[in-house]
């Protein structure tokens, strides 16, 4: 049962009751519609009001039901028995009331909430936009800049500032029902007032209103279909009248759920939720408690590490070799601090409560407490082995020892110390504050209990914690050197940098991978280079930024990589010395550059990527080719309306067409670094996709 009709005197309340977030399924409308009809038969009844059991108000349309053929009744046709329904109705609101149920909400005459509760139109989230009435009722009831604005954003409102835009009536403390029975009483009588009988008036809008919008929406929702949808549907709340506007509307829904980028943020939503489940984690497993947490290191990583701690409330203790050391930690994790308080988004006491939780130390002994110790020292074997060995003696018993490397092998590591259960990996992504992947690597011997507390403390920390296995590089940094090799080997095909990077900003990405390897440092891929094994990567790939690390050119900290920088900006501008460098390096190594399309680029960057993905699958390492979407997404900036890179080839471009342009660059580039991956030769020969891969 999804909902049932109860009679409190005159008051009817019609119940939705569909764990765990009440989603507006085929057997939801098809209650509402039944409680309708029962609430207007009976003449005792004469106000009616819409509740929620559980958790929460209705959280939306079914989004399981939008890959399948439509479902009747249909959402805007429960919304039409609503306004055609002969009584005041009151929607009682708790939880979250987003997208179709806010609708529903907005079709009632009153909206009465728990101040804690919260309201939205998030369905541009997922690539489409209100189609249940939302896109012409919430302008009428708020009034068109706030009523774009909020679906523009997508975001949720909370409940008090809701009722000051006017789409809340009353706010309460305490028993929901009780309160909107009463209010409901008090309306018992009362006409009719519904939101579609409000009369918009176009003269309230400055001129060239909507024009603006399309402009501004263009830069900050660069190359999303369903945000400029959007305004057209609000435009046509003022132009049209109420029905031709929720047609209009219903049009521009359709058009924008047939489009790839709905299909790719739908996966998206999904693939998030699928993420924190581990197979073979048995469901009962409890987390270790985590009341103090230490960090070794306080560079780069090990201040941004240290920061998510402090900004989750969670004590940190922050180690370094020495006094300077720790000086310019502290500083530029305060740097960091101030300059969010400059904007608002913190107050001089946040600030220093941050900074309060954080204790500078230089002595191991003061880490004998902390339930977990995250390792951030130089990327190093050798340094790594003598921190894990002392962890091992300083650590208390049951204390979780992370490690923060890019590639180094978690086993290795573990095995330096007498306890590998307790050992794992917590790849933070740089800058370690700001991007939302925690990559958790489970060593051979990481107790499960372990995994369960990383992927725990990912929450607390609010990041989106991805288990990996171990493996060089794990997920994300190992399908990243083919992205980065390949981009590479470009330049000295005939492409120039900027030509790589624009294909791929083009495509989406929010830089190209000349640019990220002039952000992160060339001094970095220098280094792992003179330490790697010949014959595990591409010489050629790596010659040019070799040859500019020796020039002094490091990338943007020297003002200059495979672009020059003026002081202080992050623009880059083509180099001519680079230029030269890139020719005479590719007349070194026999090349003889020719044009290169971008469409080449595409294929030659993410198809490299994608392959090695396969791999990555194939092997274990990731559980399940959506998890490698969400590294992606989160630790890369891929765009999500693309899906990520294994739905990206699986389902823009096509796994045999995929494979196919992989096997054109084998012939062309040889087999070394384009051997199709068996699985994705698998899944062709048998019409598979990813899904079922394992
Ligand atoms: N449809 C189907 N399933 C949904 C759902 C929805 N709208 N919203 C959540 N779920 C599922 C989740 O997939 C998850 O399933 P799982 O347990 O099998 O993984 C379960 O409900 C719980 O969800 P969360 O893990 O996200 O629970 P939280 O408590 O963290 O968050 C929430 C709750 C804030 C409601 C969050 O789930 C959410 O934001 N949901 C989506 C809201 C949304 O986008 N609504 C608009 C839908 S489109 C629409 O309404 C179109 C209309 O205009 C016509
Ligand atoms: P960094 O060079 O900025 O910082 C390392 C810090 O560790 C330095 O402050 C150094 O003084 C300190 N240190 C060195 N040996 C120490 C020891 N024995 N005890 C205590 N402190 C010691 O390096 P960064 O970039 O922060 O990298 C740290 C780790 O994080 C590396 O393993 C790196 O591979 C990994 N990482 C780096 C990312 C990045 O983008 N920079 C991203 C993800 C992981």
């Amino acid at each position: 049962m999804s909902g049932r009709f109860e009679a409190h005197g005159d008051v009817g309340i019609l119940w939705i009751d569909n764990p765990p977030v009440n989603a507006i399924s085929q057997a939801v409308r098809v209650a509402i519609l039944d409680g309708l009809k029962q609430a207007e038969a009976d003449s005792a009844i004469k106000v009616l009001v819409i509740a929620c059991a559980g958790r929460t108000f209705m959280a939306g349309a079914d989004i399981t039901e939008f890959s399948g053929p439509p479902r009747l009744p249909s959402l805007p046709e429960v919304i039409d028995a609503l306004d055609a329904f002969s009584k005041p109705v009151v929607a009682a609101i708790h939880g979250t009331a987003f997208g179709g149920g806010f609708e529903v909400a907005l079709a009632c005459d009153y909206r009465v909430a728990l101040a804690n509760a919260q309201v939205g139109l998030p369905e541009v989230k997922l690539g489409i936009l209100p189609g249940a009435g939302g896109t012409q009722r919430l302008p009428r009831l708020v009034g068109i800049e706030p009523a774009l604005q909020a679906m523009i954003s997508g975001d949720p409102i909370p409940a008090p500032a809701a009722q000051e835009m006017g789409a809340i009536d009353k706010l309460v403390v305490g028993d929901l029902t009780e309160a909107a029975v009463a209010f409901a009483r008090e309306k018992i009588g009362s006409p009719r007032r519904r939101v579609r009988d409000i009369t918009l008036s176009p003269n309230s809008l400055p001129a060239g209103f909507f024009d603006t919008a399309r402009q501004r929406t263009a830069k900050e929702k660069r190359n999303l279909f369903s945000p400029q949808r959007i305004i057209d549907a609000v435009e046509a709340a003022i132009t049209l009248p109420f029905d031709q506007g929720i047609q209009r509307e219903q049009d521009l829904f359709f058009e924008c759920a047939k489009s790839s980028q709905a299909k790719a943020l739908q996966h998206v939503f999904f693939a998030e939720r699928q993420v924190s489940k581990i197979p073979g984690l048995p469901a009962d497993v409890k987390p270790r408690s985590i009341k103090s947490v230490a960090i070794i290191g306080a560079g780069t990583m090990g201040g941004g590490i240290a920061m998510n701690f402090a900004n989750a409330g969670i004590p940190v203790t922050l180690l370094e070799v020495n006094q300077e050391g720790l000086d310019r930690g502290l500083g530029v994790i305060r740097k960091n601090y101030e300059a969010t308080a400059a904007k608002g988004r913190l107050t001089s006491e946040q600030v220093e409560t941050r900074m309060g939780l954080i204790k500078p130390t230089l002595s191991y002994d003061a880490l004998a407490d902390a339930d977990l110790i995250i390792e951030a020292v130089f990327e190093t074997l050798e340094i790594k082995k003598k921190v894990f060995e002392t962890l091992d003696r300083v650590a208390k018993k049951g204390a979780i020892l992370a490690s923060n490397t890019s590639y180094l092998s978690i086993d290795t590591i573990a095995g330096y110390t007498s306890r590998p259960e307790d050992v794992l990996g917590m790849h933070f992504f740089s800058p370690a504050n700001v991007m939302k992947l925690l990559e958790i690597v489970r060593g051979a011997r990481t107790a499960p209990d372990v995994l369960a507390t990383a992927l725990d403390v990912a929450k607390r920390i609010k990041k989106v914690g991805v288990v990996a296995g171990n493996c060089h590089g794990f997920i994300g940094n190992r399908m990243l050197e083919g992205y980065g090799r390949e981009g590479s080997l470009l330049i000295l095909e005939g492409a120039t940098p900027q030509q790589v990077d624009q294909a791929l900003v083009k495509f989406g990405m929010p830089m190209g991978v000349l640019q990220m390897f002039d952000l992160a440092g060339l001094d970095i891929g220098y280094k792992s280079r003179k330490d790697r094994e010949p014959g595990t990567f591409d010489v050629k790939s790596g010659a040019v930024a070799d040859k500019l690390v020796e020039m002094g050119r490091l990338g943007q900290k020297t003002k200059a990589g495979f672009y020059d920088y003026e002081s202080g900006q992050r623009t880059p501008i083509p180099s001519d010395v680079v230029a030269k460098v890139i020719e005479e390096t590719a007349a070194q190594y026999g090349i003889k550059r020719r044009e290169i399309s971008e469409q080449e680029i595409l294929e030659r960057c993410f198809l490299a990527m994608v392959n090695i993905g396969c791999e990555v699958l194939r092997e274990g390492i990731a559980y399940r080719a959506s998890d490698i979407d969400i590294v992606y997404l989160y630790g890369y900036g891929f765009p999500a309306h693309r899906g990520g890179p294994m739905f990206w080839a699986e389902h823009e471009l096509g796994l045999p067409k995929a494979l196919e342009r992989i096997r054109e660059y084998a012939r062309q580039h040889g087999p070394r670094w384009w051997t199709p991956s068996p699985l994705l030769e698998r899944l062709v020969a048998e019409g598979k996709g990813f899904a079922q891969a394992v």
